[in-house]
């Protein structure tokens, strides 16, 4: 008997698998006034590094600020703020964000037994992961939520842009061509996914990756400022401490790029 295809009845609707856990991140969201998230095409360009500081700055100018670890594969915001405690849900099993700093944060790095065991998982896990780092934890209100993402245009960065209602993209990128390339794919990702780009940072800029690049890539995206290739920012990030809490300099460079992001 051959196969019946196309039934008589009514086509059934496809749903959008994405839609129900938005509106369950939208609600449990609800008091976070803006949502941003930090993308680079680029691995290493120092996405992680900007979003620590970034989120100690917002914390210093007396900003409530939580931070998301997207990069639930090969974590790091953990080792950058300094803290190894395992994260804890309350009794309605809603996830405790750790808080560091004055950075309430959330890293897969407090969910594992040892840092050196690999996270060896497929789309659907990293999904789950994502989204309940969202919809299953109490962020309360906050005035600012960054999502450190990891590097690429695949699996990751498209779940976090396609639930998390994010008010805006901020690229990071090294100075030179082989980033600015895969920082406009950044771009081009966040345009075809309807998430507006807040502007571009160029980091690691100076004598050996270059300087003043990132400007000239054009006017389509602004472009928020730049941070230096300096010794002491690697250093304070091994150390666990984000280094705009002890360098006055480097504060006042993420104080203009706050400037740029809300004018
Ligand atoms: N401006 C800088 N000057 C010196 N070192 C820096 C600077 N920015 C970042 N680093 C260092 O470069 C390394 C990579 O930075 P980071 O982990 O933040 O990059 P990333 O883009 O998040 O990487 P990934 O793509 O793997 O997530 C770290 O050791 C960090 O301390
Ligand atoms: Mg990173």
């Amino acid at each position: 008997m051959p196969i019946e295809l196309n039934s008589k009845s009514e086509p059934q609707k496809l749903q959008n698998p994405f839609a129900q856990v938005k509106a369950l991140v939208r609600e449990n969201l609800k008091a976070v006034k803006k949502i941003i998230a930090v993308h680079s095409g680029k691995g290493g360009v120092g996405k992680t590094t900007f979003c620590v500081n970034l989120a100690a700055s917002f914390a210093k100018q007396n900003f409530s600020v939580g931070l998301i670890d997207a990069d639930v594969d090969c974590p790091s915001v953990n080792k950058m703020l300094g803290k190894n405690e395992r994260v804890l849900t309350n009794e309605k099993q809603m996830l405790q964000p750790l808080e560091a700093h004055g950075i309430k944060f959330l890293s897969v790095g407090n969910m594992v037994d040892s840092e050196n065991s690999a996270q060896i998982m497929r789309g659907p896990i990293m999904f789950k992961l994502i989204s309940e780092m969202l919809y299953k934890t109490n962020w309360g209100s906050l005035d600012y939520l960054i999502i450190d993402l990891p590097p690429g245009t695949g699996d990751n960065p498209l779940t976090v842009m396609q639930i998390a209602s994010l008010d805006g993209l901020i690229i990071v990128t090294q100075p030179m061509e082989v980033a600015l390339v895969d920082a406009k794919k950044s771009a081009d990702m966040a345009k075809r996914l309807e998430v507006p780009v807040i502007g571009i940072v160029e980091n690691m800029s100076g004598e050996i990756f270059g300087e003043g690049t990132v400007k000239k890539i054009g006017s389509e995206i602004k472009f928020l400022g730049s941070i230096p290739l300096q010794k002491n920012i690697r250093e304070f990030s091994d150390k666990g401490v984000p280094v705009v809490l002890e360098d006055e300099k480097l504060f006042s460079i993420f104080e203009g790029i706050i400037k740029g992001i809300a004018p």
